[in-house]
C-alpha cells in the first residue's frame, strides 16, 4: 500500500482495450505509469447516466477515485453524425446494443445514410477527459475530430467506428491510418494532450 501510494500513476476508468492502447501512446510521456482499472483492481459497473460527454466522463472519474483514492482519468467519447441530428451521440456504445459487433452497427449506419449526398454525411468524433485528484479536484477537458460517414466499411485499424469515419484530406477512414496519425488528429489525442498541460499544472500545484 505505501509502495503504491508513493509511486506516481494514473488509473485510467475504462475497460476498453481499444481506448487502452490509445491512450497509453498518447500519455507515455506524462512520467506516470498508466494503469487500466483491471490492472488496478479494481471493479466497477458505473451507470453513465450523463446527458454530456463531460457529464459521464466526470461521473466514471469520481466513483473510481472515491473507490481507490488514485488519480483516475475517464473519457467519454462518441460519434455525432449530422444527419441523424447528432445520434449516436452519448448513445454510441450503446447503439443496437453493447454485445452488437461494430461490423454490424458500421453496417447499419451506412444503410441508413444510404442515398445521403456527401454534403450531408458530415459527422465528428468527440471525446470529454475527466481527471479527479484524491483532494476532491476535477479537471476536464475536450477534444474533436471532424469527418463524414463514408460509403463502406475500410480498414482494420483503431476500432468501434472507425472504419466508417472518412477524413476527406487524407483520402481514408480513421480505420486506414497509422495509430500515430490516428493519435495526432482525434479527439481523444487532442484532449488528453490538454488534460496533461492542465494535469501537470495542477501536480505542480500541490507541490508548492
Ligand atoms: P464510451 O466512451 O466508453 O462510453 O464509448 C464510446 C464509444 O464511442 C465507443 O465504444 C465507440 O463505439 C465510439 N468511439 C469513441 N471513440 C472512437 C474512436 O476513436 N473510434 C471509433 N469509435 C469510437
Amino acid at each position: 500500500m505505501v509502495h503504491r501510494q508513493m509511486e506516481k500513476r494514473i488509473v485510467f476508468a475504462t475497460g476498453n482495450e481499444g481506448k487502452m492502447r490509445e491512450i497509453r501512446m498518447i500519455l507515455k510521456d506524462m512520467g506516470m505509469r498508466v494503469v487500466s482499472m483491471r490492472e488496478a483492481g479494481i471493479e466497477a459497473e458505473i451507470e453513465e447516466n450523463g446527458t454530456t460527454f463531460e457529464e459521464n466522463a466526470v461521473i466514471k472519474a469520481r466513483a473510481v477515485m472515491e473507490r481507490c483514492g488514485e488519480i483516475v482519468m475517464a473519457d467519454d467519447s462518441g460519434l455525432e453524425i449530422d444527419y441523424l441530428d447528432g445520434a449516436p451521440g452519448v448513445y454510441s456504445a450503446r447503439f443496437m446494443g453493447e454485445d452488437t459487433s461494430y461490423d454490424i452497427k458500421n453496417s447499419a449506419l451506412l444503410e441508413k445514410l444510404r442515398s445521403v449526398p456527401e454534403e450531408q454525411r458530415s459527422a465528428r468524433f468527440v471525446c470529454a477527459v475527466a481527471c479527479a485528484l484524491p483532494d476532491g479536484r476535477v479537471l476536464t477537458s475536450r477534444g474533436v475530430m471532424e469527418g463524414i460517414i463514408g460509403w463502406e466499411i475500410r480498414g482494420e485499424n483503431g476500432f468501434g467506428y472507425d472504419p466508417i469515419f472518412y477524413l476527406p484530406e487524407y483520402g481514408k477512414t480513421s480505420a486506414e491510418i497509422s495509430p500515430e496519425l490516428k493519435n495526432e488528429l482525434s479527439h481523444r489525442g487532442k484532449a488528453l494532450r490538454e488534460m496533461k498541460r492542465q494535469l501537470s499544472a495542477a501536480l505542480q500545484e500541490a507541490e508548492r
